[in-house]
């Protein structure tokens, strides 16, 4: 693959992006841009890969073209505005221009620069153009920018870019392009400005099933409750707190989805009237908190569901009967239905979970202790046997 670094203070980061690829077993040619190469050395570059690294396309004069030829992918990080605008309109007066335009492989770039040249008009054109031609783009981040700003002009991470990098390279799978949706996590019930009521849930499940997706090449959108997790990197997420919120964002992400995964620990109340101010103290003591029923976020989008054909797996916790209840959860319309009963080591906040899968033919499946992880890959698995025959 290539790994493309241009000027930008972003650059050392690119070092340990060079390293995490050369760990994952890929072999790297790098190009680095004269003003790449004022803030990185090749010497650093070919140490990492062990393979010469370019700069000028008078040192080789046919590399510009075999490089490109022989990549299977090209990464741009960091992504100067001018070198985006250079790739943005085929200009090819130097070597990593010229191999990009010569290169037949995918590309993504990862745009690294300071807030405002980013939202520049200029900037705003290039990336549309650069988007139009079907380039990925990854980033750039919100946070603090190297000159003390505070805006989106960070480059991505070492590590999103390689998982995208994996899922870009995923091998065509029944998973590519399906829009799937998962939900993780816990919601929370506001009592007052600074309360609330929720429940254990670490999102860990859902976290592996989105993160499994996507590596299957699912276009992966992950609806989150709060939770001190941290998330996968690949999938583009949606943070929410209430069931409220939750609800809207599933009605929006449903639209063109063909899969759902319903792993969120949804509360099942609300207060009536939650306070906008702190309740003091003693208001505390006396207070009776007024429960009502939370919406049920999959009999809400039942009808949704069934109109877009979209295959829904719901999870279930129980302490009792856990067949028989899960059996019962599949009238919220649900293809399937994984029940775990919570014990020692299966249900919230645990790495690994027992569940048994439910059918609407009645099919109960006891699957044995596993890692969440190994749990979502059998869970797509079982999933992927539906796919056949349905198109979406
Ligand atoms: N669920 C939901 N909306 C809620 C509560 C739950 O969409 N307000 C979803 C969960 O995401 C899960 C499924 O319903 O996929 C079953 O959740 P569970 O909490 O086990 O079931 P409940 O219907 O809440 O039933 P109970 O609490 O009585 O066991």
């Amino acid at each position: 693959m290539l790994l493309i670094v241009s000027g930008g203070i972003a650059a050392y980061k690119a070092v340990y992006l060079c390293r995490g690829l050369r760990q994952a077993g890929a072999q790297v040619d790098v190009i680095l841009t004269p003003a790449g190469e004022h803030f990185v050395g090749r010497v650093t570059f070919g140490a990492l890969t062990g393979r010469r690294v370019y700069r000028d396309v008078w040192e080789e004069p046919l590399a510009h073209v075999t490089l490109g030829r022989e990549a299977d992918i090209a990464v741009v990080a960091p992504a100067t505005a001018d070198i985006l605008a250079r790739l943005a309109h085929g200009l090819a007066g130097d070597m990593a221009t010229a191999t990009l335009l010569a290169a037949a492989c995918p590309l993504l770039v990862c745009p690294a620069m300071n807030v405002r040249m980013w939202e520049h008009p200029a900037t705003r054109r290039n990336m549309e153009a650069l988007r139009a031609d079907g380039v990925h783009v990854l980033g750039p981040d919100h946070g603090e920018l190297a000159e003390g700003e505070v805006g989106y002009g960070r480059m991505a991470e070492p590590d999103e870019i390689l998982a995208k990098l994996g899922h870009l390279l995923a091998p065509p799978s029944p998973w590519s392009g399906r829009r799937v949706v998962v939900t993780a996590g816990p919601t929370r019930a506001p009592i007052d400005a600074v309360r609330f009521i929720s429940n254990h849930s670490s999102g860990r499940m859902g976290f592996a099933l989105a993160e499994a997706a996507w590596r299957r090449g699912a276009d992966v959108v992950l609806i989150s409750g709060p939770t001190e997790v941290a998330p996968p990197d690949g999938p583009r997420r949606i943070d929410v707190e209430t069931a409220d919120e939750m609800l809207d964002a599933l009605r929006a992400e449903l639209a063109d989805a063909s899969v759902l995964l319903m792993a969120a620990a949804v509360g099942d109340y609300r207060i009536g009237a939650p306070s906008n101010d702190k309740i003091k103290r003693e208001q505390m003591r006396e207070l009776p908190l007024k429960l009502e029923a939370e919406k049920d976020l999959l009999t809400e989008t039942s009808a949704l569901r069934r109109e877009q054909g979209v295959f829904t797996l719901g999870f279930a916790l129980e302490t009792q009967d856990a067949v028989e209840n899960g059996r019962r959860k599949l009238d919220k319309g649900l293809d399937l239905i994984a029940v775990n009963v919570v014990g020692p080591e299966t249900g919230f906040g645990t790495s690994t979970n027992r569940v048994t899968l439910v059918s609407p033919s009645g099919d109960a499946e006891e699957w044995p202790l596993l890692p969440k992880q190994e749990v979502a890959e059998r869970l797509l698995d079982r999933i992927e046997t539906e796919f056949s025959g349905n198109s979406k």
